[in-house]
């Protein structure tokens, strides 16, 4: 961790912001924090102290993570790990999707993703090591909320973009690691800032505490690993869903919801 700068998008708030902390915490030698909010930006620069930079991103906006990768090199000279974490969910079951909703779903959780890895991939190719780290979510794996419907879709596509990206890299740039992480429900803003409103994540039964998603982050920076679930019982889920004759049964019962609104 000493030696890397990391470059977090997504890091106003919420899990991005907690993994700032982390990282400086272990000393990472610099944490460059994007979001669109300047003032929560500028508050957690002056937080986390010198070894901080707040670059204002959009991640929907390909030239903003090209600048924000230029800002990250002139300060630092290095990008030793890009975690693509700005997302945003949604609360719309798939008969209620609009063009407008799908688009949306589109921008900020795949090109944004797309645009990071391009930003900075020539930059770790160049010096034949480096992490992109994309945090995506176990809804990626199960429909497991049925007003998440597009978001859920979304993930998955992430999912198989790491995938895919890890395959491009594996023979010729064996030390650029790409990691997917997906949490279950994490106690952020993230239920209240999704499209059309919705649950707040915080009141939700288990929701985990941000600060355990941050250390188990941190930890597949200090040790690369290819995917990992922020809990343990998402893998389990995983494994359960996936060894069933008959997903349908599963998808009947909790932790699986369908929401009231779905019933005729
Ligand atoms: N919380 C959960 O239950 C949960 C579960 C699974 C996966 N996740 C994933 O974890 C990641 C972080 O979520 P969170 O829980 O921390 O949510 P959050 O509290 O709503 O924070 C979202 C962050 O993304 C940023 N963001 C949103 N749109 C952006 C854009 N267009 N450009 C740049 N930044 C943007 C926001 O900053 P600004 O508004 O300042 O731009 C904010 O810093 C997301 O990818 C989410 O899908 C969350």
């Amino acid at each position: 961790m000493k030696d890397k700068v990391i470059v977090i998008t997504g890091a106003s708030v919420g899990i991005g912001a907690t993994l700032a902390r982390e990282v400086t915490k272990r000393g990472a030698k610099g944490v460059v924090i994007a979001a669109r909010r300047e003032a929560e930006l500028a508050a957690l620069a002056k937080e986390l102290g010198p070894t901080a930079l707040a670059v204002v991103c959009d991640v929907t906006k390909r030239a903003d993570l090209d600048h924000l990768r230029d800002r990250a090199l002139e300060r630092f000279g290095q990008i030793d790990v890009l975690v693509n974490n700005a997302g945003r969910g949604i609360t719309r079951m798939v008969s209620e999707l609009t063009d407008e909703d799908i688009d949306s779903m589109v921008s900020i959780n795949i090109k944004s993703v797309v645009y990071g890895i391009q930003a900075v991939l020539p930059h770790m190719k160049e010096r034949e090591r480096g992490q992109i780290i994309t945090i995506s979510s176990g809804l990626a794996r199960f429909p497991l909320a049925a007003t998440r419907s597009i978001y859920a879709a979304s993930k998955a596509a992430v999912n198989l973009l790491m995938g895919t990206l890890r395959m491009e890299l594996r023979a010729a740039y064996p030390d650029i690691h790409c990691t997917t992480v997906m949490p279950g429900v994490v106690a952020t803003d993230f239920g209240n800032n999704a499209l059309h409103g919705g649950y707040d994540s915080r009141q939700l039964p288990g929701a985990q505490p941000v600060e355990e998603v941050g250390v188990v982050i941190a930890d597949a920076i200090d040790k690369p690993v290819a995917e990992t679930f922020t809990r343990p019982q998402m893998l389990e889920l995983q494994k359960a869903y996936y060894s069933s004759d008959d997903v349908t049964k599963m998808e009947s019962a909790p932790p699986f919801f369908a929401s009231p609104a779905a019933t005729r």
